[in-house]
């Protein structure tokens, strides 16, 4: 039996902020909860938010912004107390990957008995999870996650029940999907170069992961290509002209059709990536444009035929070449993007301590993502391929 979900109600175009006291209206809200975070507030982008539901009248509001760049169980605590302190009716995720995760566990909790611990996924938590949870609005500030669209959240565990250090844990669950995506590119023109490649290469990642994952899925496989071609066709031109909001624009709806495509399976990439933003200070994104290229040449020999046709959505001429050359050749596509958006060359300059890559590869199995992976990934391969990546 197979399962899709199709994504939320999504609301694109410059200027869509606008629309939020609308939505809440829709909803019969009466006191909506924006989630948030510190970089969010700096930008200016909340302050847009709490003028759109002002101007749309009759609607009070509460703010919660302690969320940290990898959320963890304590601030998603803190925040249902607040949340039901408030007397609040509906969510609204304002900013990145991090507050959007933060928010869906934050409204899961609103009607579920705390702690997160049975919610979570490698505890069989998507069955201990019921509907009967308040709207969510997903407003992301980047272009990257595309948590607005995913069913899934990543929550760092505090609680040290599953291994002796502070953990990434994912709750999945097609509950988590929020009701409304609205992607507003004129807040994202503000990115930052650095923030900008990082989070577009996460989406990049997602794109060719979840085309190689090996569930079956022809819907988010059609979709990972697309997102690919309008993805490849930008991130370049978003780095350097951060001010096109048409290129901006292209970019926030491909990093959302590509987090779309990755309820088909995620990949070694991602279990090897998560380890290191509890370990390292590597965020996100710029580990997974360090670990794509390796973790490609290791999965190789189980998808060449898939990266022969990535290498088409990147913008490669490939007509001249067979297979393996036109699949090698979107590897090194992938290189040339991580050079030309100056990421570090290695997750050694990245800031990864050597000594810890042992432990973080036994970590590494315990993630979800590699088990759609081509190639079966063993720990010492895992091991491997962070040697590979420093
Ligand atoms: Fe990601």
């Amino acid at each position: 039996m197979l399962n899709y979900f199709l994504p939320p109600h999504i609301e694109f175009g410059d200027g869509a902020l606008q629309n939020l006291g609308e939505h809440v209206k829709a909803f019969d809200g009466k006191k909506p909860f924006l989630v948030s975070d510190a970089g969010v507030i700096n930008a200016g982008i909340l302050a847009k938010a709490t003028d759109a539901l002002e101007a749309s009248g009759n609607l009070s509001y509460a703010t919660y912004s302690d969320i940290e760049p990898n959320p963890t169980d304590i601030s998603v605590t803190h925040g249902v107390d607040v949340y039901k302190a408030e007397a609040c009716d509906v969510v609204i995720a304002v900013g990145g990957g991090s507050v959007m995760d933060a928010a869906k566990a934050i409204r899961l909790l609103t009607t579920h008995t705390p702690p997160l611990e049975p919610y979570y996924s490698d505890v069989g938590g998507a069955g201990r999870i019921r509907g009967d949870m308040p709207p969510l609005i997903c407003v992301p500030t980047t272009a990257g996650t595309g948590s607005e669209v995913s069913h899934g959240s990543v929550i760092t565990d505090t609680s040290l029940q599953t291994t002796n250090r502070w953990r990434k844990r994912a709750i999945v669950t097609p509950f988590n999907m929020s009701n409304i995506a609205l992607l507003d590119p004129g807040i994202t023109l503000g990115m930052p170069p650095a923030l900008t490649a990082a989070t577009g290469m996460d989406a990049i990642t997602h794109g060719i992961e979840a085309y190689v994952a090996t569930r079956y899925h022809p819907i988010a496989e059609g979709v990972a290509l697309q997102a690919l071609r309008m993805l490849s066709a930008n991130i370049q031109q978003v780095y350097h002209k951060g001010e096109d909001v048409t290129a901006r624009g292209e970019m926030l709806l491909g990093s959302c059709m590509a987090a779309f495509s990755f309820q088909k399976g995620l990949g070694a990439v991602h279990s090897l990536a998560h380890q290191l933003s509890t370990d390292a200070p590597i965020p996100h994104g710029v580990a997974n444009a360090i670990l794509l290229p390796p973790v490609m040449e290791f999965n190789f020999s189980h998808a060449s035929e898939k990266y022969a046709k990535i290498a088409r959505a990147l913008g490669i001429d490939t007509r001249n070449m067979d297979i393996d050359e036109a699949g090698h050749a979107a590897i090194e596509k992938i290189r040339a993007y991580n050079t030309a958006l100056n990421m570090p060359t290695g997750l050694g300059e990245a800031g990864l301590d050597r000594g810890k890559i042992p432990k973080l590869g036994a970590d590494a199995m315990l993630d979800h993502c590699h088990k759609f992976n081509p190639r079966v990934c063993t720990e010492a391969d895992m091991v491997d391929l962070f040697e590979a990546a420093f």
